[in-house]
């Protein structure tokens, strides 16, 4: 079957490459899948490059999550041949076979294709667990959201809005805004370079933000500290700006505000109860049409690196899709 492989990790994706490999073969309690879309997520870019906190070692089928069927399972499993489901087990995803645990596994919501169920999973349920389960999202907050136009963060304004709160989008790319105003219908969306406080002072009236989601880290986290509300909480989801910012903590004392770490995956890990519930509203709210992923472009898997390197050069609003065997 062809992959994606990962021979050596490199700045500029030249370690990777399609490859003709062997089928995976099925483990204990693994279910084998054959992938009809999958997505691109920050991560698969960085493990290109060893620069992910989880570093495979190499060679390894690059790839977090896909959507398929279901190909072999055991019968205790839960699933079935021919069954529509999605997930992923952070290697694996980019290839025509992939053999994951049952448990990292779920039902695709009635009413998604493949490619909107690959492009679903971990941006929506990384929104979920920061915004309700770690944030305590209410109905009416204010919600401030980073790095915008890309997966997590179009998933987090899609999804603070589902839930009825008010969404202040950012973006460090000014030409983006209009495109992730009409995707997700924020109440604004500004631009975030240097200061934007006064801005988000305006926008919510002097209340400023009860929730700041951050993928992006750096000089915009900084100038976060600055723009959440009192009791607020202030997510630190990733570091899409290439630096993991220092905060002096009389900041938040003075503020009184919290700085709280979102490892979705892991709290899913260590909380399997609240993974799935989180897994079930999301499908909820999917199946409802309250919220839907957001894809920028589908390709072949044969155009992996074109995917890659729109996501490295920042030119997407909203995922890539790969379909393997096209
Ligand atoms: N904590 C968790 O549990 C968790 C789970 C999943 C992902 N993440 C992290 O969340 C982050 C976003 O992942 P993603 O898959 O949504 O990535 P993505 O689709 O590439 O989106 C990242 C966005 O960050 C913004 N950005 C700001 N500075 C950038 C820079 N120098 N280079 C590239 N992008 C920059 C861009 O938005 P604008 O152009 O609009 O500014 C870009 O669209 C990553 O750091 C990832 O590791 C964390």
């Amino acid at each position: 079957m062809q992959a994606l492989v990962v021979e050596r990790l490199t700045g500029d994706l030249s370690g990777a490459g399609l490859a003709d490999v062997a089928e995976p073969q099925r483990g204990a309690g693994e279910v084998k899948v054959r992938v009809r879309a999958a997505s691109l997520n920050f991560p698969d870019l960085l493990m290109t490059r060893g620069e992910y906190q989880f570093k495979p070692e190499v060679p390894f089928t690059s790839g977090l999550e896909f959507a398929g069927e279901v190909l072999e399972a055991d019968p205790e499993s839960g699933f079935a041949p021919g069954d529509r489901v999605m997930g992923g087990n952070k290697t694996g995803a980019f290839a025509e076979i992939a053999c994951v645990p049952a448990g990292k596994l779920s039902t695709m919501p009635a009413g998604l294709d493949f490619p909107a169920a690959a492009a679903m999973g971990a941006a929506y349920s990384t929104a979920f667990t920061g915004l309700v389960e770690l944030g305590g999202l209410q109905e009416g907050q204010w919600v401030l959201v980073h790095g915008a136009s890309g997966g997590v963060g179009l998933a987090a304004c899609d999804l603070a809005r589902a839930l009825g709160a008010r969404v202040i989008a950012t973006t460090g790319s000014p030409a983006k805004a209009e495109a992730i105003a009409a995707l997700t219908h924020p109440e604004a969306v500004i631009v975030a370079e240097g200061r934007f406080r006064e801005e988000v002072s305006r926008l919510t009236g002097g209340a400023l933000a009860d929730i700041v989601f951050d993928p992006v880290g750096g000089d915009v986290f900084d100038e976060s500290t600055r723009c959440v509300a009192f009791g607020g909480k202030l997510l630190v989801v990733g570091f899409t700006s290439g630096r993991i910012a220092d905060v002096s903590t009389n900041i938040p004392l003075i503020k009184g505000f919290s700085i709280v770490g979102l490892r979705a995956g892991e709290y899913a890990r260590r909380f399997p109860e609240r993974g799935t519930a989180i897994t079930r509203a999301i499908a909820r709210l999917a199946e409802a049409g309250a919220i839907t992923p957001a894809i920028d472009r589908t390709f072949p898997l044969s155009r992996w690196r074109e995917g890659f390197e729109a996501m490295a050069r920042r030119e997407l609003v909203g995922k890539v899709v790969f379909v393997p065997g096209a």
